[in-house]
């Protein structure tokens, strides 16, 4: 092993996601310019690591670890078409504890991955729920013009990236309160976000069917049981292929009668409503290597699930409305 690269493989140990750039320098005796370097470095041995402010201190922040298949079976790349997906779902924007800063970083990954699509499975904004009285208190945007003009504001924009979605009982709020579709004007102001349907979708990527679900009701007991039924009761017809499911935020991946089911976690951390119920809330979202044969069956299959922790999250999201920015990859 070269020098360079033990030097980079022991400091990035040390390098912790969050941890303050200024306590670093002080305690490997760093200055400026040697930190570059090293940043430098860990960039050449594919190791980057980049620095935001948080809180008004200057802190790393690591990228994601990509998980390496090594049960990858050889694949015959003449006939087999290869696809990579990003998926995310529940961003629930408008509610204070959003976290658009994780969603910016999940699209930021979907770029360096070279990544063309991500799927949002649903509840893109919080909605507005007239009979829920103590709903105005958990949002910092109220009403149709300020989410959606939020999303069209702030949503990531990324060269080369195209958000494919559907809209949520959250999203459908708006248009039972006064005929606002939330679609309508997001295909007007954001030519990257392509409406697929109300509450659920079919949609295909290189002949492969992927089902996209978002459905209504409480979670269940087991993870397994809610997502099992939602096949059951596919026609033969829309029978896809891979079935991705919002609302529950929750993060589970399944394999029934030949689909590969994913439940997609959200973006929004655990809301009163959620407390109240005693129902868990997992942040993240997945990114999916997929193969497929010519007839779009699936040969193999390899969900990556990015879950963030609770120290990754602003407790209160309103921040977001304060500082965070739009991604804009151009
Ligand atoms: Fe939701």
């Amino acid at each position: 092993m070269s020098r360079d690269r033990e030097y980079v493989e022991r400091q990035y140990k040390y390098i912790h996601n969050g941890a303050s750039v200024e306590e670093f320098m002080l305690k490997f005796h760093l200055n400026s310019t040697e930190l570059k370097g090293l940043l430098e470095l860990c960039r050449i041995y594919g190791k980057n690591i980049e620095i935001v402010e948080k809180d008004g201190t200057l802190v790393f922040d690591k990228p994601f670890i990509r998980n390496l298949d090594t049960r990858k079976p050889d694949l015959d790349p003449n006939n087999l078409r290869y696809s990579q997906i990003c998926v995310v779902s529940d961003t629930h924007f408008g509610n204070i504890h959003q976290q658009l800063h994780l969603l910016n970083k999940v699209y930021r990954e979907a770029y360096n991955r070279g990544i063309t699509k991500v799927y949002h499975v649903g509840n893109i904004v919080d909605g507005n729920y007239p009979n829920r009285p103590e709903q105005p208190r958990q949002q910092f945007l109220h009403g149709f013009d300020e989410q959606v003009g939020y999303v069209v504001d702030m949503y990531p924009r990324v060269k080369g990236i195209t958000t494919e979605y559907i809209l949520g009982s959250h999203d459908e709020t708006h248009y039972k309160n006064g005929q606002a579709t939330v679609n309508n004007w997001l295909s007007r102001c954001r030519k990257d976000m392509i409406f697929l349907g109300q509450d659920c979708a079919l949609t295909e990527l290189n002949g492969v069917k992927i089902f996209l679900d978002h459905p209504g009701g409480g979670s269940a007991q087991s993870l397994s049981y809610k997502p099992q039924k939602r096949i059951e009761i596919l026609e033969s017809d829309y029978k896809p292929k891979i079935l991705l499911i919002g609302h529950y935020h929750k993060s589970y991946y399944f394999v029934y009668r030949n689909v590969h089911g994913i439940l997609v976690p959200s973006f929004c951390d655990k809301t009163q409503f959620q407390q109240k119920q005693g129902l868990s809330n997992v942040i993240g979202a997945y990114f999916i290597d997929i193969y497929a044969d010519k007839k779009g069956n699936v040969e193999y299959f390899c969900p990556e699930e990015v879950i963030f922790r609770p120290n990754d999250m602003w407790e209160e999201a309103g921040k977001d409305k304060e500082r965070v920015r739009q991604l804009v990859i151009k």
